[in-house]
């Protein structure tokens, strides 16, 4: 038998959303309108600190930010492996989906969507760029690559000219492809988005993020060219991995167009500025790769040491009840309930 009065409540509480107003846009869209409003100067730097599973990107998107990336070396990290492309392309598109389900999820429960009390805000998915490292071999598999995280829900894909298998922009002995084909692999995530897009329509291919690493390598001047060339060859972002000064950031700022990453690597090679400096600099994204990850080691060694000391560790853990609603427990027990005969 239907239990008519169930349904009847969670249509009355659908009906509350004003379907007039059209809410959401594809992903690359999204993060397409960031880019401009940062770029225009509307608003200011995009923060984007990095995810690498549900839960991280759960908590990015809780705590308000309008944007995030998927880090390999956080998805490497959580499977227990440096950041040397031990993690294969299928294990990354995993992760992908993880972070897009929680991407999404934290959206709907940001604004209580379908919920009696509904904010009446739309419900806003946060988008996410996710680490394609080097494409996980040749152009064709640069292409499979952007293809497979636009379909898990990725706004944009990084690309960068390492030799593969890459290894962390901030340790030693990173090799560079050759500028000609590290060109062509950027171009060839370039051919996806469009080829993305021609299929699925317009604003659903994800936005390519061109790195080079060749700074170490070849040298700055070798760095600033690949990122003239990877715009003239089409992509939308582009990011100078590892500058060792602020004047280096500043010359890469006024010589290479279109929205520019800073990567905030605590400990690293590159100076660390406050969000307003790097703005000023003409930088439009702030990322910061490994503050979630390093500040989970940290607690968790710590508490590991007082459980060996046999020591309490409440100071070092969140209560029960709040660890339970970061991880969708409350939002469970109210759609459970919504759909209860
Ligand atoms: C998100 O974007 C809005 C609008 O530009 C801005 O006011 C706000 O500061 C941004 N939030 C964060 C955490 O950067």
């Amino acid at each position: 038998m239907l239990c008519t009065k169930k349904i009847l409540s969670a249509t009355v509480a659908l009906l509350a959303i004003d379907t007039s107003v059209s809410f959401g846009c594809p992903p690359p869209e999204r993060l397409s309108r960031l880019l401009k409003a940062t770029e225009s100067g509307e608003a200011p730097i995009i923060l984007m600190p990095c995810c690498y599973d549900g839960i991280t990107a759960r908590l990015v998107a809780q705590s308000g930010f309008n944007a995030t990336f998927m880090t390999g070396f956080g998805v490497s990290g959580a499977n227990g492996y440096p950041d040397t492309q031990l993690v294969s392309f299928n294990e990354m598109v995993l992760a992908a989906s993880k972070v897009a389900e929680g991407l999404s999820s934290a959206a709907l429960e940001n604004v209580k969507f379908g919920e009696p009390d509904y904010t009446g805000q739309p419900p806003v998915a946060i988008p996410c760029i996710a680490d394609g490292d080097t494409g996980y071999g040749n152009a064709i598999n640069v292409k499979r690559t952007v293809f497979g995280y636009a379909r898990t829900g990725m706004a944009g894909m990084m690309i960068e000219d390492q030799v593969a298998p890459k290894r962390c922009g901030h340790v030693a002995g990173k090799a560079v492809i050759p500028f000609d084909e590290a060109v062509q692999r950027v171009k060839a995530a370039c051919d996806a988005r469009d080829e993305y897009e021609a299929l699925f329509g317009k604003g659903t291919g994800p936005l390519i993020l061109a790195r080079t690493d060749s700074l170490v390598t070849d040298g700055f001047e070798d760095a600033i060219q690949r990122c003239i060339a990877f715009r003239e060859a089409g992509c939308d972002m582009t990011f100078l991995e590892a500058p060792q000064t602020i004047e280096q950031m500043k010359e890469y700022c006024q010589r290479v167009t279109g929205p520019k990453l800073a990567n905030m690597l605590e400990y690293g090679n590159t100076p660390i500025l406050p969000p307003s400096e790097l703005q000023q600099m003409g930088y439009t994204i702030a990322a910061y790769p490994l503050t979630l990850l390093s500040a989970s080691i940290k607690t968790m060694q710590e508490s590991l040491q007082l459980i060996k000391e046999g020591k309490p560790t409440l100071d070092k853990i969140l209560p029960f009840a709040e660890t339970k609603d970061v991880v969708g427990f409350t939002k469970y027990a109210k759609e459970e309930d919504r759909y209860k005969c």
